[in-house]
């Protein structure tokens, strides 16, 4: 079992204060719904796990299994088992599917030109990445598995596909690379139901004892298809409270008002 741990996490971007004390527990086998009103930092909560350079920590520690992830670079952050999907993905015109993820694939299960050379692959083009061969017929199999078509994988990433399509892409992806820790920053509004069944499908399968989620959402439907085990709210830079599935129906019915009135600057201390 994984743990990674989220311990009163401060970070900032051009000086401003987004995070301010985060402290979150994901342990693999769990599903972890995180929710809150816009701008309350989320997204760079995402980020700031996954290593984004825009952002500094100033306070606090992130962990996995007890050892700091602080130090390392985003690529090192992945291979140490973490999976960012973004909220906003951005197209790849040029690099396709296939060979974005045998590119990251490689990376992860850390394949070098060294190994290469060890077995006698070394000076051809892409000798420091996954045999192509073996790729290929892990990539079919997977894209069998998750009802992928066979054609998106020569297609450019990202580019020109429609939202159900770019989170078939974010599913084979984590399908491929198998994150312990898999932190998926939705944006509910863009998820039509196709594409929200594709994500809660994927979820779903993909959710085994060895692998924490971390969802990231606005509204309670995509909690219809996925059942968190646990539900926080964020407000202002912090996880203000944890609760079970229940809390997500509390925020659909009530908004955020009375977490403003309890948590936000105006509150009265109790
Ligand atoms: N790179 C950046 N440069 C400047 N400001 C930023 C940057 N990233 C985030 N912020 C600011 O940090 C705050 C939190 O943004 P963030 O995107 O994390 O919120 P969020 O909770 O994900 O919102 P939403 O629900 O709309 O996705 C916002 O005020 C935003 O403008
Ligand atoms: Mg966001």
């Amino acid at each position: 079992m994984s743990v990674l741990e989220i311990r009163n996490l401060h970070a900032s971007v051009e000086d401003r204060e987004i995070l301010k004390g985060v402290n979150l527990t994901l342990r693999s086998g769990e599903i972890h719904a995180l929710m809150g009103p816009n701008g309350s930092g989320k997204s760079t909560l995402a980020y700031v796990i996954a290593g984004h350079p825009h952002y500094t920590v100033t306070e606090g520690d992130i962990l996995i299994d007890g050892e700091s992830i602080l130090e390392l670079e985003p690529d090192e952050r992945t291979k140490a088992g973490i999976f960012l999907a973004f909220q906003y993905p951005v197209a790849v015109p040029g690099v396709s599917v296939a060979n974005f993820l045998r590119t990251a694939v490689s990376n992860v299960r850390g394949y070098t030109a060294q190994q290469a050379e060890t077995e006698g692959r070394s000076g051809v083009i892409g000798s420091n990445l996954m045999p192509m061969r073996e790729f290929r017929k892990e990539l079919n199999e997977k894209m069998k598995e998750y009802n992928v078509d066979p054609s998106f994988a020569r297609r450019y990433l990202n580019d020109g596909f429609s939202g159900g399509e770019k989170k078939r892409t974010e599913v084979l992806q984590m399908a491929m690379l198998e994150p312990k820790f898999a932190i998926m920053d939705e944006s509910d509004s863009g998820l039509d139901i196709d594409a929200l069944r594709v994500v809660s499908d994927g979820i779903n399968k993909l959710a085994t004892p060895d692998r924490g989620f971390l969802l990231i959402t606005h509204y309670q439907r995509l909690l219809n298809y996925v059942k968190p085990h646990y539900v926080s709210i964020f407000y202002d830079g912090r996880v203000v409270m944890t609760g079970g599935p229940e809390l997500a129906h509390v925020l659909e019915e009530k908004g955020y008002g009375w977490v403003e009135r309890e948590f936000g600057a105006e509150a009265v201390p109790a």
